[in-house]
């Protein structure tokens, strides 16, 4: 091994610093980053090895998207997903990170039914897989069942804009919000959620303009997944971060590893030894490129570097002008 190296350096090669010493977020954390603009940086797990790779790069929260159904588990769609499997990618994600703030997605099936319904498959989570929090998809029609969960102390997540479970009912997965009427329906929806107890809100898919809206709008923080840069932290799928789903990637999801390479490289030719430093500190392959892509991902998106406009949506200036003049619409105060 090269002498010069320090030995925190190859086995910590993303120099981030470890969750002993950073203090895991809750949702008072979340609440605080909101008021200092402090953008919120989380990913997607479904295993414990991409759990613990996130952990190690510093993300403040991890979701176990029902799109493992889709990258783990090899649906088409997130709608087989069942809530058994839900349970065990999420208790494996909790393995692989037991300090990081965990959301698990309620699949399809688990909320719609009624409260009650939703309150059993929430505590699921939380007893069997020690979730901080769940997810679930809709506006108006499942506050039901958010005010169920959080009635029964379990924070609960918001989603809409693109909300995949029920995407044939917008014919696909298609860019919502880009006209009043979408932007309309969407921002009631999210007062809807806030109002019935949900802790935060993501949007998917939408310009950045109208989602920033609903960020400046609620009080509650309002997280994007291709919704631009005005809301309140980012989400991306570990599988498109990473490159590793070839069926499909959404256009606003930004591959790092070829932003990483170079550096993975240079890190590699520092070693030395690098069968040597392989066997002892195992930081010579995927994991760590992984790692360093997620930390870069993190990176980007605390100092405002991620999304850029090349992962964003537009919307035309015709209808920007068009959403400007919704009675939902509201100028800077
Ligand atoms: O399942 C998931 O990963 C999600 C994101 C697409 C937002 O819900």
């Amino acid at each position: 091994m090269n002498d010069k190296i320090e030995p925190e350096a190859i086995t910590n090669p993303t120099g981030i610093a470890s969750l002993s010493q950073r203090s895991k977020v809750d949702v008072l954390t979340l609440s605080k980053m909101k008021r200092k603009d402090e953008p919120v940086a989380w990913v997607t797990a479904y295993d414990s090895t991409f759990a613990s790779v996130a952990s190690a790069a510093g993300v403040d929260m991890i979701l176990v998207g029902d799109s493992g159904g889709m990258v783990q588990l090899g649906y088409q769609t997130t709608n087989p997903v069942t809530m058994d499997e839900m349970i065990l990618m999420s208790q494996a994600a909790r393995r692989g990170a037991p300090d990081v703030f965990l959301i698990g997605d309620m699949p399809q099936g688990s909320y719609e039914t009624s409260g009650r319904d939703a309150v059993v498959n929430a505590l699921r989570f939380v007893k069997e897989a020690g979730c901080d929090a769940v997810k679930l998809e809709g506006g108006a029609r499942v506050c039901e069942a958010v005010k169920a969960i959080s009635d029964a102390g379990i924070l609960v997540m918001g989603h809409l804009g693109l909300t995949p479970q029920s995407a044939s009912s917008f014919g696909g997965y298609r860019v919502q919000g880009k006209t009043a009427d979408s932007f309309e329906l969407i921002i009631e929806d999210a007062f809807a959620l806030q109002e019935a107890g949900a802790f935060s809100i993501l949007l998917e898919a939408m310009p950045a303009e109208p989602a920033g809206q609903v960020a400046k709008q609620l009080d509650i923080p309002v997280y994007g997944i291709g919704a631009g840069n005005q809301v309140d932290g980012q989400l991306v799928i570990m599988h498109d971060l990473l490159g590793l789903f070839k069926e499909f990637r959404p256009w606003f999801a930004k591959c790092y590893i070829p932003e990483v390479i170079t550096q993975f490289s240079d890190y590699i030719a520092t070693l030395g030894d690098v069968k040597k430093v392989g066997r002892e500190f195992r930081t010579d392959g995927l994991s760590t490129l992984a790692e360093m892509s997620v930390a870069r991902y993190v990176e980007e998106v605390k100092n405002g570097q991620f999304p850029q406009k090349d992962y964003m949506y537009s919307v035309s200036a015709e209808n920007l002008a068009k959403l400007k003049k919704s009675k939902k619409w509201k100028s800077k105060s």
